[in-house]
C-alpha cells in the first residue's frame, strides 16, 4: 500500500527549485501568486496540513496551532523567528526551524550599504541630481562623514554582527561591541572588537549598528534615552528588526539633530512606516532587503525546505529552534 505523502502549505511565493524539492517528498499547496494569507484564511488552509513553510509575514501563534491538529513542523524562511510563538509550538509538539548561516554575509553587506549610504548621503544627493539641483562642483557640497578610521559599535555580536565587524578591518575602524554574553577571545581578535557596556558603546561610537533579535527584552532597546546618549554626529543603522528601535523617538532625534542620521531596513509595523521618515533627508530607507540577493534567498528557501522535509520524515531538522519538543 502506498504511504500518503505529508501535505505542506507554503505561504509565500518561493523559487521553482524549492517547490521541486518539496514535491519529491510532500504534497504541496503553494502560493506562487504571493497573496499573503490573512489569519483566518491561513487557519483554513493549514487545517489538514502536516507541515508549514512560512515567512516573517505570517503569525504562527497558539490560536493557529489549535486549528492545525495534524501539524508537525513549521519552517520559517528567515533566521529571525519572532513571528512564531515557539513555546506554543513546543507545547503542541510542533517542531520549529529557521535559516541561520546562509544569510550572514548578505545581511552584513546590507548593513554596510546603509552605513556608507547614510555617511555619504547617497540617496539624498541622488534625489537632488534627479531634481536638477546639481549646478556644478563646489568645495562644501553635500559634505558627508568618513567611515574609514571611525568607531563602529555593534549591538548584538552573533554571526551577522561578527560578519559586519570583519568588514570593518578593511576600513581600519575601531570596533566596539555589546552582547548579552562576551564572545570567545579568539572571535574578538578575529573581529578586532572590544566588549563594552551598551552605554559606553552609545557614547563612543560614530556608527551604531543593531543586530540583536527582536524579543520582549529587545523591544525599544533604542529609544529617546539611548539616542540622547549617542554623539550628535553619530549614525544609527537598524537592519535587524523593527521594534528594536522606537521609531517615533528616532524621528524626533533625527529632526532635532540629537544624532546625525539613520540607515533603516526594518520598521515598527512594516510595511507601514512612520510617514515622518519620508520627509527627512538624513535617513536612508530600504524595504527589509537585508538578505535579499538571489543566491541568498534561494539558499534560505532551500534550507527551510530541507528543515521541513527532515522534520516530516521524523528526523531532527538541522535548524531546530525548539529542541525541547523532542523530549
Ligand atoms: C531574517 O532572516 O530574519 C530576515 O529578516 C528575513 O529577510
Amino acid at each position: 500500500m502506498n504511504e500518503r505523502k505529508p501535505r505542506v502549505l507554503v505561504t509565500r511565493e518561493v523559487f521553482d527549485e524549492t517547490l521541486d524539492y518539496l514535491r519529491l517528498h510532500c504534497e504541496v499547496i503553494d502560493n506562487q501568486k504571493d497573496q499573503p494569507y490573512a489569519p483566518e484564511a491561513l487557519a483554513q488552509a493549514l487545517a489538514g496540513c502536516d507541515g508549514l513553510m512560512c515567512a516573517l509575514t505570517d503569525r504562527v501563534d497558539a490560536a493557529l496551532l489549535a486549528r492545525a491538529p495534524r501539524l508537525k513542523a513549521v519552517a520559517n524562511i528567515a533566521v529571525g523567528y519572532n513571528n512564531i510563538d515557539v513555546p506554543a509550538c513546543t507545547a503542541r509538539g510542533v517542531m520549529a526551524t529557521n535559516t541561520p548561516g546562509v544569510l550572514d554575509d548578505s545581511t552584513a553587506d546590507l548593513a554596510w550599504a546603509l552605513m556608507l549610504g547614510t555617511a555619504r548621503r547617497i540617496t539624498e544627493v541622488e534625489r537632488r541630481i534627479r531634481a536638477g539641483e546639481w549646478t556644478g562642483w563646489r568645495l562644501k557640497q553635500w559634505l558627508g562623514v568618513d567611515v574609514h578610521h571611525a568607531t563602529l559599535g555593534i549591538v548584538g555580536m552573533g554571526r551577522i554582527g561578527q560578519a559586519i565587524a570583519r568588514r570593518a578591518l578593511g576600513f581600519e575602524m575601531k570596533v566596539l561591541y555589546h552582547n548579552r554574553k562576551r564572545i570567545a577571545p579568539e572571535l574578538e581578535s578575529k573581529c578586532n572588537a572590544a566588549y563594552v557596556t551598551l552605554d559606553e558603546l552609545l557614547a563612543q561610537s560614530d556608527f551604531v549598528v543593531l543586530q540583536v533579535p527582536y524579543s520582549p527584552e529587545t523591544h525599544h532597546l533604542i529609544g529617546a534615552a539611548q539616542l540622547k546618549k549617542m554623539k550628535p554626529s553619530a549614525i544609527l543603522i537598524n537592519s535587524t528588526r523593527g521594534g528594536v528601535v522606537d521609531d517615533s523617538a528616532l524621528v524626533a532625534a533625527l529632526k532635532q539633530g540629537t544624532i546625525r542620521g539613520a540607515g533603516l531596513d526594518v520598521y515598527e509595523n512594516e510595511p507601514k512606516l512612520n510617514p515622518e521618515f519620508l520627509g527627512l533627508d538624513n535617513v536612508v530607507l530600504a524595504p527589509h532587503i537585508g538578505s535579499s540577493t538571489e543566491a541568498t534567498r534561494k539558499a534560505m528557501a532551500m534550507l527551510a525546505a530541507r528543515n521541513l522535509v527532515a522534520a516530516l520524515k521524523g528526523e531532527v531538522p538541522p535548524n531546530l529552534v525548539n529542541p525541547d519538543v523532542r523530549r
